[in-house]
């Protein structure tokens, strides 16, 4: 801490001196109450800040007319701070597969039979608790401290809530007898009690009232001042785990009680089910309980109780194969449609939503629901088939809304008999209504588009947003709202422009800060962090263009395939000028069919918007992408498994397998790298030797792999 002694007495300051005092005392304030609340890093001890906010005090009763308009002493609680830190999960946090009705709950439970090879009268246990309404939160606790909390985010990076977090009663600070590591994960929330208490405060405070304990907790969690935070009743029960330096126990149930036993609070209905029956019984007592449980549930979770069977089990790309949320029904409303109106997208697509005349369903006020596309509303689906009995849905309609998770509302049902005399169908636009071009639909395409280009405003927009998405630039302090402000003033058309922006508005930051919503230092941040990213991963440039059918992963199979940006410059050109090698090259990357190709190929060959990506490229160090992982030992390998496997199924061999970047086909050819043959392997094994390739046994399989 520097500038703590040296100090020149209160008494002898000279105006000038004191003026220049009191505006260090500001900074080094401002920034300790930034590193406490913010990087929750205090910088200074509680005694330095407390002299430090008594001396800057004593010198404006000296000099009131110094004071400054920032004075820290006019600052209560914590730092206006910008956004939280971010923190990356170490286990990733996943969601869950839904399941709707009693068949989903049984094929889950086949699914995992025959997944482990059980057959159907093996033992195999779950457990079921309540599917809490909150939000996730995982707390890290390194020898019994908790050092760290953090939302769940977009699964990978979340949001650092430590100061926030150690206000809540459920959560304790401290453990004895926890593995040195423990992330413990559960889910916040707010009671019934606590949420009518809440808005009644708030409301007579004139403030800010929410919809739901859902919103309620998520609001007052994600406080940045975190005694705002300790003010709000929030909840928390523990249901799982994340990174462990020791494991908890053999079993689900019994890592739950061992949770509990470290202090957490667990969710009393927590059974074990011996099989999809129990499931079932165990899912209808939670729903009768549910209505004076206190607080929201939507649904109750099933999962595997052995976790070595879990381990096994794994994950598919977001959830895990062992566990399912067995959702409540959703809730219904009716409302009346008033309008109809067009949304235009980033690929040009016309969304048509309807305007609903706002209805509570399930805690929350609807207004808006989606109604996909001119098949959806004209009453049939995309073979033609009927849909609602061949119902259409027109202006004045009374409709039947429902909510499912967090997802847009959808419309269930039209009730004809209250249908106005005077309704007509609706008539799709042939016309963008934002841009007057022509929207097209192609033959096999349920959606009408606009084919306007980069002219549609509406097109341009919305690609400049997905541009600065979380999944592809990311740019900090540049998000949607700050997107169209730039693009309605010109400042930003398309996303070249977002790199000459400060060289545009010369001292750009004097520009931007006399702008609404802008600062002086949140200026300087934007610039800054554009400038971050200048170096941009080679896939992550490829997703940023938003070209339609070219997501993140297929941006990520590309890049790894051509390796370097102006490898798929080079493959593009090519391939427009129908150089036959360069389509198959395309076509040969695992998992790039005909419609993805042409549509990456198509984007790069049209001329405005190839000058826009190279204009774009021209700003950026676009880095090489790194090749297929060469630390396992089947990376990018073609594998065939045939006979019979003893130590696993055939679905978990492929999938381990696929993990380690391997490549799994059902019949051999002369691309087959590897055979994996158990007893009984028959005309595969010949094939194989024929062509002399490497046939491994199911011990020497696990053994490559390292898994033996
Ligand atoms: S287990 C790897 N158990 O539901 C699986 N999740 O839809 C970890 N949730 O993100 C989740 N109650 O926020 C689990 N008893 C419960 C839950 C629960 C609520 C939430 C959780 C998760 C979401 C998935």
């Amino acid at each position: 801490m520097t500038g703590m002694g040296g100090e020149i007495a209160i008494e002898a300051l000279t105006e000038n001196q004191a003026r220049e005092e009191l505006a260090r005392l500001a900074g080094l304030l401002k920034d300790a109450n930034d590193a406490y609340h913010r990087e929750d890093a205090p910088q200074i001890s509680d005694g330095e800040y407390d002299a430090l906010k008594a001396r800057n005090l004593a010198i404006e009763a000296r000099f009131p007319h110094l004071k400054r308009a920032d004075s820290p002493s006019e600052r209560i609680g914590a730092a206006p701070a910008e956004g939280f830190g971010k923190v990356n999960h170490a286990v990733r946090m996943l969601s869950l597969a839904n399941a709707f009705d009693e068949e989903d709950i049984t094929e889950f439970d086949s699914r995992i039979r025959r997944y482990l090879g059980l057959n159907p009268e093996a033992a195999l246990s779950y457990t079921s608790e309540p599917k809490i309404d909150g939000l996730s939160l995982t707390l890290r606790y390194e020898r019994g401290m908790l050092v760290q909390a953090a939302t769940r985010g977009d699964g990978a990076v979340g949001e650092n809530v430590t100061v926030n977090a150690r206000t809540i009663e459920d959560i304790p600070e401290r453990l004895t007898g926890a593995p040195e590591t423990l992330e413990v994960r559960g889910e916040v929330y707010m009671s019934h009690a606590d949420f009518e208490a809440l808005n009644a405060r708030q409301a007579a405070q004139g403030g800010k009232t929410f919809a739901n304990p859902r919103n309620a907790a998520a609001g007052s969690l994600r406080q940045l001042d975190a005694s705002i935070t300790a003010a709000r009743p929030l909840r928390f029960f523990a249901y799982a785990w994340g990174e462990l330096s020791a494991p908890l126990a053999d079993t689900q149930m019994d890592a739950i009680i061992r949770l509990a036993s470290l202090g957490f609070t667990t969710n009393p209905l927590t059974t074990l089910c011996d099989g999809p029956e129990a499931l079932l019984a165990q899912y209808g007592r939670i729903e009768q309980a549910r209505a004076a449980l206190g607080y929201d549930i939507d649904g109750v979770v099933c999962k595997v109780n052995d976790l070595a069977l879990q381990a096994r089990l794994g994950f598919r790309s977001t959830t895990p194969r062992w566990a399912i949320a067995y959702k409540f029904p959703a809730e219904l409303a009716w409302t009346r449609l008033e309008r109809i109106e067009i949304q235009v997208g980033r690929t040009g697509a016309l969304s048509p939503v309807a305007r609903l005349t706002p209805v509570t369903v399930g805690g929350v006020v609807v207004s808006n629901a989606t109604l996909h596309n001119e098949d959806y509303i004209a009453g049939r689906d995309s073979k033609g088939g009927e849909i609602r009995g061949g119902k259409d849905i027109r202006e004045g309609d009374w409709v039947q809304v429902y909510r499912a998770g967090d997802v847009i509302p959808k419309i269930a049902n039209v009730d004809l008999a209250k249908r106005p005399e005077d309704a007509v169908p609706y008539a799709f636009p042939e016309f963008c209504p934002e841009c007057g071009s022509a929207a097209i639909r192609e033959a096999g395409d349920a959606v009408r588009r606009c084919t306007g280009g980069l002219i549609c405003p509406a097109q341009a927009v919305e690609k400049l947003k997905h541009f600065v998405s979380r999944a592809a630039f990311d740019i900090e302090g540049l998000g949607s709202k700050q997107v169209e402000q730039f693009y309605r003033d010109g400042w930003i058309r398309e996303p070249a422009d977002i790199f000459t922006l400060q060289e545009r508005y010369g001292s750009g930051v004097q520009q931007l800060k006399n702008r609404e919503g802008w600062g002086e230092k949140s200026a300087g941040n934007l610039f800054q962090a554009i400038e971050k990213k200048k170096a941009i991963p080679f896939a992550r440039m490829l997703f940023s263009l938003g070209i339609r059918h070219v997501g993140e992963q297929a941006s990520n199979l590309i890049a790894r395939s051509y390796g370097s940006w102006a490898a798929l410059i080079h493959a593009m050109d090519a391939a427009s000028a129908m150089e036959g090698p360069e389509w198959e090259g395309l076509l040969a990357i695992d998992g790039v069919g005909e419609v993805m190709a042409c549509s990456l190929v198509t984007a790069f060959a049209q001329k405005q918007e190839r000058a826009s990506i190279d204009r774009l490229a021209a700003h950026l160090e676009i880095e090489d992408a790194p090749r297929p992982t060469t630390e396992s030992p089947v990376a990018g390998k073609t594998v065939v498994f045939t006979g019979t496997l003893e130590k696993m199924t055939r679905a978990e061999a492929k999938a381990r397998a696929e993990a380690l970047g391997a490549k799994v086909s059902g019949s051999v050819s002369a691309k087959t790298d590897l055979l994996v043959a158990g007893p009984g392997a028959g005309s595969k094994a010949k094939k194989a030797a024929d062509l002399g390739i490497e046939t491994l046994d199911e011990e020497g399989w696990l053994n490559l792999i390292g898994a033996s």
